[in-house]
């Protein structure tokens, strides 16, 4: 298998798009408004960008249920705005990922209407139906009453987003409508798949970010089939696009990389990686995993876990840690910005591609209570505009406020990215120096080895190493408030060690014995000098 270069030194930025830059006035981010934020992205350092869903929707889940994969959402521009956002990202050496939903479309997609139908037609096959209304479709949720079809449709997620049929790795036999992944309703669908990916890649898309990758083919124990299908499509990447790449929606990269992912995020679904470290155990909107100045997390076991997973996956793909995304709690959730420069520390250090969720980078907040909006409801919280200035609606939009997608940060104190500019020692300036030092330190990017030197269960700091030849960095985190010291052995590089970038800490080595002095909430990175 074969893996682009440059996902080596890559840095991800993550893009709402309805959130991000209103450039017409209406309310809404668009195309033409990131575009023209692409210098600041730039700016920050980021490599590539993942937007989320930009397509013909009825936005029933925030545009998660597609009508029209192959038209870009007249609320976000056109299809030409796309295509002129591939170019002139790359001409500023940005790469899009478009979010891929192969799991399921919207009801209002023209192929699930056809599949409504009574009279059976080239689509009838292309979703999971019952043979009548009354079935009981178990563990598969299903909705009934709304074709004019006899059946009930599988649904992936909300009633609204109708599973398509990719089959079943083991059909019930007591369930005859449940079809084997070989029978021409999948083969069809799995063949439209490959279809949309290439019409994209085609068009300048640097790769996808893939929704719900694990759930394509239904009741299909061990992943066996879903392996095959997605290693099929890594197959054709490797073969078409070699520099085109994918990352999962899975979180488990041991199964993703497995199927062929280039990279599967940390976090998602029960996260036993991201939580613990970032949010709270088991609850990705909970505000105090190890990352917290109440210093009363553990780091142990999430790093056990992401240790068992680095290791098997070893150096076929990466492991992304992100600062959140559209369905989690922001990192500012019960932090304060030095917090949130710490915990960044850690995401810009590790191996694997970094991804950061717009506005973490300010410590954008997240009101307490808000109306849903499309398919949001608790996620709403993290949804809301960019703020880029102190002019009206923070530099987001044009439109007077009641028309904004979701409301603005209402505090006189919100965080804006043009005072942060200004402040060099503003989160927005930590952060930038914090990916320009991982750009300039190939032992701090994706492929170099990590390897823990202190570790202790329910203890701070935390501290690792990175190790790319003779070459080694130190990384050392102390997100508690109170101040630590701790002494621990690591390999001794031929020319000593140099101090790379801290805050509020220092790293001194002596031979193999090195010792760091931490005061609360503070990070230090050092690497050897040769
Ligand atoms: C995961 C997406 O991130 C989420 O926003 C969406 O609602 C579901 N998948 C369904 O597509
Ligand atoms: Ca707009």
């Amino acid at each position: 298998m074969k893996r682009p270069a440059w996902l080596a030194n890559a840095v991800f930025y993550q893009v709402y798009p309805q959130s991000f830059y209103d450039s017409n006035g209406d309310g809404i981010g668009d195309l033409p408004g990131l575009i023209a934020k692409l210098d600041y992205i730039r700016w920050l350092g980021c490599t590539a960008i993942w937007l989320n869903p930009c397509f013909v929707s009825p936005f029933l889940d925030a545009g998660y249920d597609i009508a029209d994969y192959y038209r870009v959402a007249p609320r976000y521009g056109t299809n030409a705005d796309l295509l002129r956002l591939f170019k002139e990202a790359r001409t500023r050496g940005l790469r899009v990922f478009l979010d891929l939903v192969p799991g399921h479309t919207s009801i209002e997609h023209p192929h699930f209407q056809a599949s409504c139908r009574h009279a059976r037609n080239q689509y009838s096959d292309w979703y999971i139906w019952t043979n009548d209304i009354w079935t009981d479709t178990r563990d598969l949720r299903s909705v009934n009453g709304y074709a004019e079809r006899r059946g009930n449709y599988i649904t992936n997620f909300f009633w609204c987003q109708p599973a398509l049929n990719y089959g079943f790795a083991k059909p019930d036999p007591r369930a005859p409508w449940q079809q084997p992944v070989t029978a021409p309703g999948p083969l069809a669908v799995r063949a439209e798949l490959q279809h949309i990916m290439r019409y994209w890649l085609e068009r300048g898309a640097a790769g996808f970010r893939v929704d719900m990758a694990h759930s394509l083919i239904k009741n299909d124990p061990g992943f066996r089939k879903t392996n095959k299908l997605w290693r099929d499509i890594r197959a054709m990447l490797d073969r078409e696009y070699p520099d085109a790449a994918l990352v999962s929606e899975w979180s488990s990269p041991i199964d993703a990389i497995g199927a062929g992912f280039h990279m599967d995020f940390a976090a998602q679904f029960n996260a036993p990686i991201f939580n613990p470290l970032f949010r709270a155990p088991g609850d990705a909107w909970g505000s105090h995993g190890y990352f917290n100045a109440r210093g009363d997390g553990d780091a142990l076991a999430p790093l056990e876990e992401y240790l068992r997973h680095y290791r098997a996956t070893q150096p076929r793909g990466y492991i992304s840690f992100q600062s959140a995304n559209h369905d989690m709690a922001r990192m500012s959730g019960g932090r304060t910005l030095p917090e949130i420069e710490v915990a960044m520390a850690f995401i810009l250090t590790m191996p694997g591609v970094p991804f950061i969720y717009y506005g973490d980078e300010i410590g954008l907040r997240m009101p307490d209570d808000i109306a849903s909006k499309e398919g949001g409801y608790e996620r709403t919280r993290c949804r809301t505009p960019m703020q880029w200035d102190a002019t009206r609606n923070a530099g987001f939009s044009t439109a007077p406020a009641s028309k904004l997608y979701l409301p603005l940060d209402s505090s006189d104190t919100r965080p804006c990215v043009a005072a942060q500019m200004r402040n060099p020692r503003s989160l927005l300036q930590r952060v930038r120096t914090l990916i320009a030092l991982r750009a300039a330190t190939p032992v701090l990017q994706a492929d170099a080895a990590f390897k823990p030197l202190y570790l202790r269960k329910n203890a701070y700091p935390l501290v690792y190493m990175r190790q790319a030849g003779a070459t080694c960095a130190i990384v050392a985190l102390n997100p508690s408030h109170r101040p630590v010291d701790v002494t621990f052995r690591a390999p001794a590089p031929a020319g000593g060690m140099r101090m790379l970038l801290k805050r509020g800490a220092q790293i001194t080595c002596s031979g193999t014995r090195c010792t760091v002095r931490m005061r609360g909430v503070s990070y230090a990175i050092a690497a050897s000098s040769a």
